[in-house]
């Protein structure tokens, strides 16, 4: 492990300076980390965190003296949270060597306290389990909000009020939605400021996490050929596309109050455009990547109703199976307008990407499940194939596609000759398909940002002033939609989703890959 530590680390701080800024002797015996999963009754905590601190600590990336609590309203026994964790434990762990074992040594550190979120006398008593734990180490303390938004709040002001004065650090892990608009963002970022400073915030968007995201960067700027074609000069479009091939179901109430726009575009879409598009940073400091993500934001232009296509699954009878509508959903009014699917043209204002259309799509219900980048490059001017052989190569041009999930997957789709004795043309991809390639399976997104959140590493962490920019760009859009009742086109469950999103696209020239 502390190879893979080393590996980790490679390009950027040495371990000491990792240690160093993280506040803490990862492998010492002065200090201690707290982890507190606030929420850890929910669907994330069960989904998603526990398995990736299981995940994390089989790996040995958890330093020697952690603990873990589960906080929440419900009432839970510590032998009660730990078997919610290993009955829900579905990480790519399981199928590992000794992992009874550990998921054993693993559970003798979780442990449960049941409180309310606005009360600071339960948060005071978590405090002296915590302290305890401690034991009188250098506390570091890492709290994880995996509880609806509307509660952040209280369960911050609680959390900080009632704290103990550590000698370590304290962050706080928030999960989205950061608000609905500029406005509510903006008064969630002030009244969190109110007891955590900017440094102590980890905003995640998940998406930051994922193996093929972190790679863009190594993509863009560690290899010669890509970087000088990145621009206007050689690409003509950019898509990024996210489909999944379920819908709401069971969390309809959430979703009906924000929508895909505001659950997937103005966040991990548009998170990946900020990677994607940003300069080339001056170093790999955090604070130097998130300066160059905010530029690029905020050199796009907003969202305008004209750019944009929304649409809304309804029902589907396939192979005698039914899916329901999106308003089929019990949570969700008949008449919601709510879109499960929203299609848009975006632009950035700037030197290198004048007239590049960025083009978006989300959608729930539809065909099929992935996540990808496509970027499609321009014809070759004055092709001699073209010339020659009356081929249209105009319309092969190359693209290259970096499948973020599932089977991540980065392929560049060339022209090449048919081998034989005559000339024919075939379109082929160089293809780095990642379980070929690696035999390492692929992290989960939530172990690599609370490995970042426990080591202090902000990269991959939203910034108040890049939420800011994001917001800015969506709010003008979003208030249009609503206040107009835009009624989304209405597609089948399971289909390729509504067609306004091809005339969208087709009006800049694109087809959708
Ligand atoms: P849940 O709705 O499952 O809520 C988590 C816990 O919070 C519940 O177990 C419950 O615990 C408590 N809770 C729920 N509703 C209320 C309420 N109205 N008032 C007080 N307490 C409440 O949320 P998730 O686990 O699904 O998500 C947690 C956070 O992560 C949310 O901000 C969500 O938007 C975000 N998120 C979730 C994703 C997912 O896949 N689930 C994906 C991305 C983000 P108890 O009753 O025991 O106190
Ligand atoms: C969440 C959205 O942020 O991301 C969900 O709220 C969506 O609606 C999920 O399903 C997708 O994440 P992943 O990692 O499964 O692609």
């Amino acid at each position: 492990p502390l190879n893979e530590l080393n590996e980790r680390l490679v390009l950027g701080t040495s371990l000491e300076e990792s240690n160093d800024a993280a506040g803490f002797d990862m492998n010492g015996d002065e200090s201690t980390v707290s982890i507190t999963v606030v929420g850890a009754s929910g669907d994330l905590a069960k989904k998603k965190i526990f398995p990736a601190l299981f995940a994390l600590y089989y790996e040995g990336f958890l330093p020697k003296h952690f603990t873990i609590f589960g906080y929440a309203r419900s009432k839970m026994t510590d032998a009660e949270l730990r078997n919610m964790v290993s009955r829900t434990l579905t990480c790519r762990i399981d199928k590992r060597e000794n992992c009874d074992e550990k998921m054993d040594e693993f559970l003798k550190r979780c442990f449960y306290h049941s409180g309310q979120y606005d009360s600071q006398e339960n948060f005071a008593a978590l405090d002296k389990k915590l302290m305890a734990h401690e034991g009188g180490r250098v506390s570091n303390r890492l709290f994880y909000l995996s509880i609806p938004p509307n509660i952040f709040i209280d369960a911050v002001r609680c959390a900080s009020s009632s704290a103990s004065s550590g000698n370590g650090w304290t962050r706080v892990i928030v999960e989205k939605p950061f608000g609905r608009d500029s406005e509510s963002s903006a008064a969630m970022t002030k009244s969190l400021k109110q007891y955590l400073k900017e440094d102590q915030i980890f905003r995640i968007d998940h998406y930051l996490g994922k193996e093929l995201v972190e790679n863009l960067s190594v993509l863009r700027f560690s290899n010669l050929i890509f970087e000088p074609l990145w621009s206007r000069q050689y690409i003509r479009n950019v898509q990024l596309i996210f489909s999944e091939d379920f819908g709401t179901e069971g969390r309809g109430g959430y979703f009906d109050h924000y929508g895909i726009i505001r659950d997937i575009m103005q966040n991990h879409l548009l998170q990946i455009l900020a990677l994607f598009a940003m300069e080339t940073p001056v170093s790999l400091d955090a604070e130097d990547t998130r300066n160059e993500k905010v530029k690029v934001l905020r050199s796009m232009r907003p969202l305008r109703l004209e750019d944009v296509v929304t649409g809304q699954y309804k029902s589907h009878t396939k192979g005698g199976v039914s899916y329901p509508a999106y308003t089929d959903d019990k949570t969700v009014s008949k008449d919601s307008l709510t879109p499960t699917f929203a299609a848009a043209a975006l632009f950035i204002d700037n030197a290198r990407w004048d007239g590049v259309p960025f083009l978006m799509k989300a959608g729930k219900a539809l065909h099929t499940r992935r996540t990808e980048i496509r970027v499609q490059f321009r014809h070759v001017p004055g092709n001699l194939y073209n010339r020659n052989f009356g081929t249209d190569l105009d319309r092969a041009t190359n693209e290259l596609v970096i499948r973020v999930q599932p089977d991540e997957a980065i392929y560049l789709k060339i022209n090449n000759k048919v081998p034989g004795l005559g000339m024919r043309l075939d379109r082929s991809h160089l293809n780095l398909h990642y379980a070929a390639r690696y035999s390492k399976e692929i992290p989960d997104a939530y172990e690599r940002l609370l490995l970042d959140a426990i080591e202090g590493e902000r990269r991959l962490f939203i910034r108040s002033d890049e939420l800011d920019a994001a917001w800015a760009l969506f709010t003008p859009l979003l208030k249009e939609l609503e206040e107009k009742k835009i009624i989304p086109e209405y597609y089948p469950y399971g289909s390729r989703g509504p067609v306004g999103a091809h005339y969208l696209a087709a009006r800049y020239n694109v087809r959708w890959g």
